[in-house]
């Protein structure tokens, strides 16, 4: 698919100055962009932040040309016409001054009283650098800074990466990446990261077809998340097993421990064995999926979003149990997280009047995801490994004969915070 490759070969400029823009924005938060060059602690100034969803936000740094004190807020005037209305203790409680934040840390360090009522500035102004200057009364000489893209970033929030939607079509040019490659050159890492962000698949090729590789891949993201199925899991036909995945069963598209707080994020696969008849990969992309049932049920769509559903998965050793939606949203509306698997569902937490619209909407929801327009299909090979955001993409398998062959994966999780953090990380320079 050629928009795959387009999008491929955009990457490395425009996604990763988006990201250091962000960093920008988002290092106040934690201080420090970079704890061996702490570059705020310099410049003193509070970069603020984005809310935290955000990705990134126009180059171009809008003038402020007034700054005045109205009462208890803070009103910064900038050369566009826009005005940022800021509360005093808020712009106190952002204050980047190394009295105010450890200056290795980056973690605030004063008590929350210093927020009390009745705080007002001494003095505001905008400094020579064309930030914006609070003084305050106590301790003397205190003075706070303010970065005029950092305050443009509260009152106009930069637009969140987008995902990329796909259907089958996914498979005609996937993003495939090398794993020596990916092991060894910082620029393939950061756009493998982006792709599973953006895309949330990507297929990598090449890796040693060698119990454990799996994890030596993920730790390229960052720490493996655990579960009760180890760091690394076998994906095997088991005598016992412990749930439908260690069989020979064909698995319908679902995302894996919706029981699970949170849901890990990154799901890897990694192909050791596959020499069975039948077994092949599925997957499909939930949000493209939710957006279809929107389409055509918006109120169904909304009932996924708003009846919880249980989960619970339980052994001989372990009982998890979780009650979320299947379509999670944020506060915006956008949606952030799919949580849908039917082997691990207790079932819908509504009055009984809302039932048969809930069934009916999750019936329609799987059906949209196994519909052969929405369902990437394709048969994993040893030494190839694929990666999904398992709180976006469904994964599944056709059943497969365990009898003629020996099909064995290996897997392992990573948290979707983990994907982020080393993006922001990469973007350091
Ligand atoms: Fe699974
Ligand atoms: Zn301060």
């Amino acid at each position: 698919m050629a928009e795959f490759a387009r999008w491929a070969a955009r990457l490395p400029i425009e996604k990763l100055d988006c990201i250091k823009r962000e960093n920008l924005i988002f290092q106040s938060r934690y201080g420090v962009e970079n704890v061996s060059t702490p570059t705020w602690v310099k410049r003193d100034i509070a970069m603020l932040d984005a809310p935290l969803a955000t990705g990134t936000r126009s180059a171009a740094v809008v003038a402020i040309v007034g700054v005045r004190l109205a009462g208890d807020v803070v009103e910064v005037r900038f050369a566009d016409g826009q005005v940022g209305r800021f509360h005093v203790l808020w712009l106190r409680d952002a204050c980047a001054c190394p009295r105010c934040r450890h200056p290795l840390t980056g973690e605030r360090t004063f008590p929350i009283e210093i927020l009390r009522p009745g705080l007002r500035p001494s003095r505001v102004e905008i400094g020579p650098e064309g930030e914006v200057r609070v003084a305050w009364p106590e301790p003397a000489g205190h003075e706070s800074r303010y970065d005029p893209a950092g305050l443009r970033a509260r009152i106009e929030p930069p637009p969140a990466p987008a995902p990329t939607l796909w259907g089958a079509e996914l498979m005609a040019a996937p993003p495939v990446f090398a794993y020596d490659a990916l092991m060894a050159d910082d620029g393939v890492l950061a756009r493998w990261l982006i792709a599973l962000r953006d895309v949330g698949f990507a297929l990598v090729q090449g890796v040693p077809a060698r119990p454990g590789a799996v994890a030596r891949v993920a730790g390229r993201i960052g720490l493996v998340r655990a579960t009760n199925f180890g760091p690394v899991f076998d994906v095997a036909a088991r005598p016992d097993p412990n749930s439908n995945a260690y069989t020979a069963l064909g698995l319908p598209l679902h995302n894996d421990l919706t029981d699970r707080e949170p849901q890990p994020g990154l799901q890897f696969f990694h192909c050791l064995e596959n020499t069975c008849p039948g077994g092949e990969t599925t997957v499909a992309d939930g949000f493209h999926c939710a957006a279809q049932l929107r389409a055509r049920d918006p109120a169904a769509y909304a009932l996924l979003t708003r009846v919880p559903v249980g989960y619970r998965f339980q052994d001989r050793h372990h009982d998890y149990r979780r009650l979320r939606p299947i379509l999670v949203t944020d506060r915006s509306g956008a949606l952030v997280e799919v949580g849908h698997n039917n082997a691990l569902r207790v079932g819908f937490e509504g009055p009984a009047e809302d039932m048969a619209a809930c069934y009916a909407a999750l019936r329609q929801f799987a059906r949209i995801t196994e519909d052969p327009a929405n369902r990437a299909r394709f048969r994993l090979s040893p030494g190839e490994l694929y990666v999904i955001d398992n709180r976006r993409v469904l994964h599944g398998r056709l059943a497969f004969q365990a009898a003629r062959g020996r099909r064995h994966l290996q897997g392992c999780y990573v948290d979707r915070q983990e994907l982020l953090s080393r993006i922001r990380v990469l973007a350091r320079t």
